[in-house]
């Protein structure tokens, strides 16, 4: 009889721990601030960039370069990165856009497997080419960020384990000297490396990019590595001048209201955004993820190496508690959110409410917008978002937040990694067959704003995106 009453009274506890809380905190959707003219401090850093291994072309001595000739095809459409949009030759022209487009700080890769394509042997005539690279930056008269790792591997190192050989941190040592023996006078901001963490979650966790494991305990042992890494290149480039940091993905992280939810919504946070940048501030790093790996380790060497931190922030996440998913975490937009061409949520308010954690987190941290950007193939979004942006952005300076500039990305179309080309990030356009660049309404409005250091007020918006045609 009494179990008439336990199944409905057990589906009542259920409904209001699990299933209301969802629905009566539904996220809200992105709101956007009025456009008012805003202006930047003098000296706001605007900017673009672009990476080695997804701009240059050509990277032949890199692990991703052979991995993408392996079949099944690692990248949705089917390409592979070959002359990517051939920006190792057509920087010169990519650069004098960005400073005719009033932009006055850049970034720049240095592919190690390019300049190191045998272990112990450099290839001067690539760091020669670099040091071109940098030396028309700053001819330009551009702030200079110069980033030394993102994903890719020299073949040789991937070959021998990568960063679980100890020797490629010996190897590491020596490459990162040579950076900031041949550029160290030409580099305002030195990025020792970008987004370490997707490469330990997508690497060893998921196993979709080289090394392509399936082992999320050697996973964050890499990650202690790549502290390590990090924090000797900081001691090693300090002498050669510059601030010296590193560019890191955040997402902001939102539970989907249930206390589960809210329980791997803060798992995922710690992991994703925190745990990695927080070890760089304390010498500590700490994972724990309930029934998966945990480290404790004590990096005394890396505490304090962070002279400045680059943000790059696409999205909000609103994170789920699921047990069919991997991890138990199910990730997505909010519903009714508007998306990009990659599904990501558009949420400027976003970068804004993560630039607040950041300072509270480490009070008096200069940050960089490294990278803020959608896919949208048509650039009907971009323009409407880089605006939201960047007001949210005005308002966190007005409120005091040591923030130094911000970075567009990208400049150009790009290798979006897994996907390839189709995802078209760039202000100006790729034609993949001439590689002709060209511009969009989203590279008139950009000009328009760092030109002027301020945005326009809502009546100037439709006249920079459609401007009258001449005669
Ligand atoms: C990475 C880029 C990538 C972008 C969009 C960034 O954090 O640095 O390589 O293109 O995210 O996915």
């Amino acid at each position: 009889m009494e179990i008439l009453y336990i199944i409905p009274a057990l589906a009542l506890i259920a409904g209001t721990l699990f299933w209301l809380p969802r629905r009566l905190r539904r996220p809200r959707l992105a709101t956007a601030l009025p456009l008012t003219g805003q202006t930047f401090p003098d000296g706001f850093l605007w900017g673009t960039g672009e990476d080695a291994y997804q701009h240059e072309g050509g990277n032949e001595h890199a692990d991703w370069y052979a991995w993408e000739r392996s079949e099944p095809h690692p990248f949705a459409d089917g390409s592979v990165a070959g002359r990517c949009v051939d920006f190792w030759n057509r920087y010169e022209d990519d650069f004098s856009r960005a400073a005719a487009d009033g932009q006055n700080f850049h970034r720049v890769g240095v592919e190690w497997s390019r300049v190191e394509p045998t272990p112990g042997i450099y290839d001067d005539a690539a760091f020669a080419h670099y040091r071109l690279m940098l030396e028309s930056l700053k001819a330009k008269g551009m702030r200079v960020a110069v980033n030394l790792w993102h994903f890719t591997l020299p073949a040789w190192a991937a070959t021998a384990g990568a960063w679980e050989n100890p020797q490629t941190m010996v190897r590491w040592e020596a490459y990162v000297g040579e950076c900031g023996r041949r550029f160290g006078d030409l580099v305002d901001y030195w990025s020792t490396m970008i987004d370490a963490q997707i490469y330990v979650l997508r690497g060893y966790f998921t196993g979709e990019i080289p090394p392509l494991k399936h082992d999320p305990a050697t996973g964050v042992r890499v990650l202690g590595t790549l502290a390590h890494a990090h924090a000797r290149a900081y001691r090693i480039l300090k002498p050669f001048g510059g601030q010296v940091g590193m560019i890191y993905f955040f997402s902001l992280c939102q539970s989907a209201g249930n206390p589960l939810d809210a329980f791997v919504t803060d798992q995922f946070d710690r992991l994703f955004n925190w745990n990695l940048t927080d070890a760089l501030r304390t010498g500590r790093l700490q994972v724990a993820i309930a029934g998966g790996p945990r480290v404790d380790l004590s990096l005394p060497e890396a505490a304090g190496t962070l002279d400045w931190l680059g943000i790059n922030y696409y999205y909000r996440e609103i994170i789920r508690f699921n047990p069919r998913a991997q991890g138990l975490v199910e990730r997505g937009p909010a519903p009714g959110a508007s998306l990009t061409d990659m599904g990501w949520e558009i949420y400027p308010e976003g970068l804004y409410r993560l630039c607040k954690a950041l300072r509270r987190r480490y009070p008096g941290m200069p940050l960089v917008i490294t990278e803020n950007g959608l896919a949208d193939r048509g650039d009907e979004r971009r323009p409407r978002f880089i605006l939201d942006h960047l007001a949210w952005l005005h308002r966190l300076l007005a409120e005091g937040c040591p923030l130094l500039g911000y970075s567009y990305w990208a400049g150009t179309d790009n290798l979006e990694w897994l996907d390839g080309f189709a995802p078209k990030f760039g202000l100006y356009r790729v034609d993949m067959k001439t590689m002709e660049r060209r511009e969009t309404a989203s590279a008139r409005l950009y000009r328009f704003i760092a030109t002027n250091n301020r945005l326009p007020r809502e009546s100037e918006v439709a006249g920079l995106l459609n401007p009258p045609v001449a005669g």
